[in-house]
């Protein structure tokens, strides 16, 4: 019999978004970006977002991150209500429980490799010697050891995405998400950081929701779900779309 799995939150799901809808602008500028935008991200997989550019995926995720508010509809993460959360309140929720890599990689130029990893423990109240110790072992993972003590302006593409990995992973989040996570990355690393995404961030009561144009690291997903144009067109179980692709 197959095992249930047992998970906080809503039914198995990290994430749950009803109907979510934003524009930008108003007037003759307005632009609808989500135009009712249903999606769950569940516990213990990788939910892979796919779709064209501009067609409203760093925007639903910086929804779901609480960086940004929704105009309508219902986002919930991690049992939460985002709504109900005050401005404060949702700065804490997200420092606690989400970690975040960007697409552009956000680092800060005066601090180090392994300052930058260390950033959410050093909001978190944690000693500058013990944040960076720990910061420097999960670089060790990602393969940055030797790279630690570099500013960003002297790092790589790839080098600095994996500085960003090790920031969002650093506080091992209950969701973490990824906007093109692998685009500044050749394929080995790519496929190294989403062996290391799936070691480090899956478990069953964690989630990833990861945003991607990369079809090299298509089979790392448990489900694919396709954006256009504001709205969720299709949802399919990763080895499914895979056969459809292939
Ligand atoms: N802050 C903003 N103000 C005005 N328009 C915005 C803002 N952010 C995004 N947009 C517009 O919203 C649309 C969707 O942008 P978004 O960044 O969500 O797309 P995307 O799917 O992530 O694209 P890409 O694959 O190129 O990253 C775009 O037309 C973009 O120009
Ligand atoms: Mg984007």
């Amino acid at each position: 019999m197959k095992e249930k799995r047992i998970a906080s939150g809503n039914g198995g799901a990290a994430v749950i978004c009803r109907g979510v809808e934003k524009a930008f602008g108003t007037g003759n500028a307005r632009l609808q970006v989500l135009r009712g935008v249903n999606l769950e991200a569940r516990y213990g997989e990788l939910t892979f977002l796919l779709g064209p550019s501009g067609s409203g995926k760093t925007t639903l995720l910086s929804i779901i991150a609480g960086l940004l508010k929704h105009d309508a509809g219902s986002v919930e993460v991690l049992g939460r209500n985002l709504s109900e959360l005050h401005n404060g309140e949702a700065a804490l929720f997200r420092l606690k429980n989400v970690g975040f890599v960007f697409q552009q990689f956000n680092l800060i130029p005066a601090l180090t490799a392994a300052e930058n990893a260390a950033v959410p423990l050093l909001a978190a109240g944690w000693k500058r010697k013990d944040a960076t110790a720990q910061a420097k072992e999960l670089l060790t993972d990602l393969g940055m050891a030797h790279r630690a003590d570099v500013l960003p302006n002297k790092l790589s593409g790839g080098e600095q995405q994996r500085v960003a990995f090790a920031r969002a992973l650093i506080q091992s989040p209950k969701l973490v998400i990824c906007d093109e996570p692998t685009s500044a990355l050749d394929g080995p690393t790519g496929r190294h950081v989403m062996e290391l995404l799936r070691k480090v961030a899956l478990s069953p009561d964690r989630a990833v929701l990861v945003v991607t144009h990369d079809f090299r690291i298509l089979e790392f997903a448990d489900r694919i779900a396709e954006i256009s144009d504001g709205v969720i067109v299709k949802v399919s179980e990763g080895k499914e779309f895979q056969e459809h692709v292939r």
